[in-house]
């Protein structure tokens, strides 16, 4: 495993993400609400660019909405730019198909650099 300096952590503000390239491999770094997350820019499914589409939340209906439809995890979700397969930023996990997923990096802060190891 390798230590990659992806950028300073003013680069990443919350709410935004990057797709940055790691040797060969092209990687997305989200900051959702201030904690940094990296997925692989490969959509599992038919391999698309993941992590070039937008973030988003989703719909939810539960106990928690009042079994109601309500807009929730706004800024969590990035939907896949090919087919709109939506992944869980947080888990890695598809919404629609949660045994579908895409692995996670470990993701650091240090001296103000943000670090992604593969
Ligand atoms: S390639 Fe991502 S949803 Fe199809």
């Amino acid at each position: 495993m390798a230590e990659h300096v992806v950028g300073p952590v003013a680069d990443f503000p919350p709410g935004t993400h990057r797709v940055v390239r790691l040797g060969r491999a092209e990687v997305g770094v989200f900051n959702v609400g201030g904690r940094f997350y990296a997925l692989p820019n490969v959509c599992p499914h038919q391999y698309g660019p993941l992590c070039k589409g937008s973030v988003t939340g989703t719909t939810a209906c539960s106990a928690q909405t009042g079994w109601r439809f309500a807009w929730v995890r706004e800024g969590e979700v990035v939907a896949c730019p090919w087919h709109g397969l939506e992944f869980d930023i947080t888990t890695g996990r598809c919404l629609a198909s949660p045994r579908l997923r895409v692995r996670q990096y470990p993701v650091g802060v240090i001296d103000g650099q943000v670090t992604v190891t593969l």
